[in-house]
């Protein structure tokens, strides 16, 4: 029995219940005018057969035939899904596929300092000397960084050094915001686990990224707030080495820090 049978059996002994009777030959004129007729044909032999969906393949796209869907992971983990110590985060952050730029780069530049550090200075994004290193600020930015600390009686040693993203952009171009995006959390967890007194954002990109706010020159020399940690933003040391004149500016940025970390200069 198919389904229409089923469905015209289930009417008659509805109108049974109900008192309706219906003869033998009405109900077949019944059953005919709403079977479908069934073809005893074969179905044509170049008929194209269903192919599974792959697994790619969106189910619904309205504003394409096909859509590709990336499979690469592209949803990066956020600060709090990641680990809370180091050698687990610095692990992840090593073998991170979650962006583009790890095809192209060499090493991963994760961060280095004192763990227990009162300032962290954050950049921008490794250059070709940091990504063939592996370590931050390492170029000719980070010989004047070495000197910017030690203007303030610090040494490399006492401080964490991080970037917005682990891995060089190619061509030194600044980090896209799908880039940075998919970076964040490991420096979030990185400034989780210092729990720096001060942070000092070097440049635009820094502060862009992490404050979300954007104006190297409006909103440098001035305290800012992440996650109750005071932040500086100053000009990044490689726009230093370009514009030595606003060196005198980063100066005055600096010594803010060191009087609110109770350095005196
Ligand atoms: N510029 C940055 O922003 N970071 C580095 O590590 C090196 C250069």
């Amino acid at each position: 029995m198919d389904f229409y049978d089923e469905l015209c059996q289930a009417i008659a002994s509805d109108g049974a219940k109900r008192g309706v009777r219906t003869s033998p030959e009405e109900f077949q004129k019944f059953l005919s005018s709403v079977k479908p007729e069934r073809s005893n044909q074969p179905p044509p032999a170049n008929r194209t057969p269903i192919k599974p969906m792959p697994p790619e393949t969106t189910l619904y796209a309205p504003e394409a035939e096909t859509v590709q869907v990336n499979t690469t992971p592209q949803t990066p983990p956020p600060a709090c899904a990641l680990p809370d110590d180091w050698e687990s985060l610095r692990s992840i952050t090593l073998n991170c596929q979650n962006c583009p730029l790890a095809a192209t780069r060499q090493n991963v530049v994760f961060g280095e300092g004192d763990l227990r550090a009162r300032l962290m200075f954050i950049g921008e994004g490794p250059g070709a000397d940091e990504d063939a290193t592996g370590r931050p600020f390492v170029g000719a930015a980070g010989q004047l960084l070495d000197k910017m600390i030690g203007a303030m009686h610090l040494a490399r040693e006492d401080v964490y050094i991080a970037n917005i993203v682990k891995c060089r952009p190619p061509g030194n171009r600044m980090p896209s915001p799908e880039e940075a995006a998919a970076c964040i959390g490991y420096l979030k967890k990185q400034i989780e686990l210092v729990q720096p007194e001060v942070i000092v954002l070097l440049g635009g990109t820094a502060l862009s990224f992490l404050l979300e706010i954007n104006g190297i020159t409006k909103y440098r020399g001035r305290w800012h707030n992440y996650n109750n940690i005071p932040v500086m933003p100053t000009f990044h040391p490689a726009f230093l080495l370009r514009k030595a004149e606003a060196k005198r500016e980063a100066w005055h940025d600096l010594k803010l820090v060191m009087a609110k970390l109770g350095i005196s200069v």
